[in-house]
């Protein structure tokens, strides 16, 4: 049974092949990270013409990847929500059509979803239940993942998302785009520890998060070395900065890992690959006897074959979509 899935949610033209729900046969990416750079962020009208020129060429290219033809292939599936809405569109649209000239079933999916059950390609099926940090540029949140697979929300930033942390604050240091991989690259440089950056809701006695008060320290300091005229040690502002929001996730994670009873925690989405989060956790869950499932970095940015593994899994549920599928730019993850 092969799917293929087209993911276009964001700044990544995406297509992954996918057989009988555990078996990566291709994984291709048209990035257009060079493209939004010089505008420091994603631009969604030039997300949505790039998605145009690069889908069906990257189909091809994912097809040829796995050795297959389009007729070989069970089952479209394509991320419906959430994301940028004319992003969305051209996904859906373009899977659409291949559905229906090929009489294939069309399979909606949930980019949230996907991106914590493409771990099933490394590391088997989940077993539910499990805790989940769900992290991207968009989205934060810890999930329990019932046994059912259904998710319910335990906690989830109330200001800012991981991964927009990451990009503001690599911005305003006059790094790359996206800023998380810059952030995580400088960091191994510096010193963890050189500022101490705020934790904030450490002791709220649930799982929800803040990170804009974060950011703003970070930003306060960086001016108030420029003020002073001290060169800021940009290695151990990034290091702190990325120390402090590791912390705050490793604890609310763990907790509520160890109040649900629960012996699984998945890290998943774009800020999962960050090595600090995996190395941390790696060792939190270790000492804690907890299983950590973690995809490897390739995996939890943007990609197709996590859609496709989605995918896999509704058509075996038999949860086809029809041909009015809509996109859903701020489709939940649980409920
Ligand atoms: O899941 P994703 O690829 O796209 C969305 O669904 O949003 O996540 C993208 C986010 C960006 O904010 C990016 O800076 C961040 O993930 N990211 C990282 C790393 N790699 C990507 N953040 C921290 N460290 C990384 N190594
Ligand atoms: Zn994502």
């Amino acid at each position: 049974m092969l799917v293929l899935g087209i993911e276009t949610s964001c700044d990544e033209t995406a297509v992954g092949i996918v057989e009988d729900q555990l078996h990566l046969r291709a994984n291709v990416i048209a990035s257009q990270v060079d493209l939004h750079a010089r505008y420091g962020g994603v631009v969604p009208e030039v997300a949505a013409r790039a998605h145009l020129e690069q889908l069906l060429p990257t189909i091809d290219t994912a097809l040829v990847q796995a050795g297959v033809h389009l007729s070989d292939i069970d089952a479209i599936a394509v991320t419906a929500g959430p994301g940028l809405v004319g992003a969305l569109l051209v996904g859906v649209s373009a899977a659409k059509g291949l559905a229906l000239a090929h009489d294939r079933p069309l399979i909606g999916v949930n980019h949230l979803r996907a991106h914590v059950e493409v771990a099933q390609l490394e590391h088997g099926m989940l077993e539910p239940p499990l805790v989940a940090l769900v992290v991207s540029g968009g989205h934060t949140s810890i999930v329990a993942m019932g046994e059912d697979g259904t998710f319910r929300q335990l906690g989830a930033t109330i200001d800012d998302a991981a991964g927009e942390a990451f990009d503001k604050i690599a911005r305003f240091m006059g790094l790359g785009y996206p800023g998380g991989p810059e952030i995580d690259r400088l960091a191994r440089d510096g010193d963890p520890h050189a500022f101490a950056f705020p934790r904030a809701m450490r002791d709220s006695g649930n799982y929800d998060l803040s990170l804009s008060g974060l950011k703003t320290a970070v930003i306060r300091e960086l001016r108030r070395m420029d003020a002073a005229g001290e060169e800021p040690v940009l290695a151990d502002v990034a290091a702190s900065f990325q120390e402090a929001i590791v912390d705050v996730q490793v604890e609310k994670v763990l907790r509520a890992a160890s109040d649900e009873g629960y012996e699984q925690v998945l890290l998943a989405g774009g800020v999962a690959a960050n090595s600090r989060l995996r190395e941390r956790f790696a060792v939190a869950c270790g000492s804690n006897g907890q299983r950590l499932i973690v995809p490897s970095v390739g995996l939890c940015t943007d990609n197709g074959a996590m859609v496709a593994a989605s995918g896999a899994n509704l058509l075996v549920a038999g949860r086809h979509a029809d041909l009015d599928l809509a996109v859903d730019p701020n489709l939940p993850l649980a409920g």
